[in-house]
């Protein structure tokens, strides 16, 4: 079964994946300055951020209301409006998108939640393949050790509470996190990873990304195709309402 649908616009779509704290947000958001200072343009998504779910997401965490497949089926709900309404016309307008998460999110988490590989693959069947997805190894000890040090508590459902692995928070959150761990690296290769070794100090790892960005899409950059017009993009997320 081929994975994910070919991206058939200008614009150029790259994603960031790991466990939580490998650093991801803290590497796309140096890679966006970057290619923002050669003067692309250039567009952000964040996983579970679609305004059409936010509510119904919110009460039914608080409630422990959702099953897997549920839980499954609302992140799809937030993804398809976020790749329909936003992600699908910054690329045509010629945008570089930089996505916080993607569908890959979903086939480790989702999998360690109870659903089977095969049907959550199937779900995200209509997602636009990533020109360039970026994998941030980290062992789990390192990952936690990031996290824990930058803030005090960790929420029910990122520690897979729900999944009554332990009753105590931390050690809950050690299991589920390293069962996505082995989620995400069984997927490399099917998945087509560019993986990262997180341990790294955070120079090293954009300058590497940054290598990795120039092989791969240094043509479409030096031929300007990647510089949408800031009206283009404007009217893009407009169109989606989230200015
Ligand atoms: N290479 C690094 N070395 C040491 N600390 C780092 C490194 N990269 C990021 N950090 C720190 O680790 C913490 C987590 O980083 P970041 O928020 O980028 O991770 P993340 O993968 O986006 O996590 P989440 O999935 O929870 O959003 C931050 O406090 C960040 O400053
Ligand atoms: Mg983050």
């Amino acid at each position: 079964m081929p994975l994910l649908v070919p991206n058939r616009y200008r614009g150029k779509l790259i994603v960031v994946e790991g466990i939580d704290g490998s650093g991801k947000s803290t590497q796309l958001s140096l890679l966006s300055q970057w290619l923002r200072s050669q003067r692309i343009a250039v567009a952000f998504s964040e996983w579970n951020s679609s305004p059409l779910v936010r509510e119904t997401t919110r009460r039914g965490k608080k409630k422990n209301m959702f099953t897997p497949v549920t839980f499954s089926l609302i992140h799809a709900t937030d993804f398809a409006d976020r790749l329909e309404r936003y992600i699908l016309p910054l690329l045509k307008a010629g945008a570089v998108v930089c996505a916080d998460r993607y569908a890959y999110t979903a086939f480790g988490r989702d999998v360690v939640r109870g659903v089977s590989r095969k049907w959550v693959r199937n779900l995200y069947k209509f997602a636009v393949r990533p020109n360039l997805a970026f994998y941030f190894r980290v062992p789990l000890e390192v990952a936690i050790g990031r996290i824990l040090g930058g803030r005090n508590a960790i929420k029910y459902y990122e520690a897979g509470m729900d999944l009554e692995l332990s009753r105590n928070v931390e050690e809950s959150f050690r299991i589920f996190q390293g069962r996505i761990l082995d989620e995400y690296e069984a997927m490399i290769q099917e998945v087509g990873f560019h993986v990262i070794d997180a341990t790294g100090s955070i120079e090293e790892q954009q300058q590497q990304m940054r290598e990795i960005v120039l092989e791969e899409l240094g043509e479409s950059l030096r031929n300007g195709l990647l510089r949408a017009s800031q009206g283009d993009i404007d009217a893009a997320k407009a169109a989606a309402r989230i200015l």
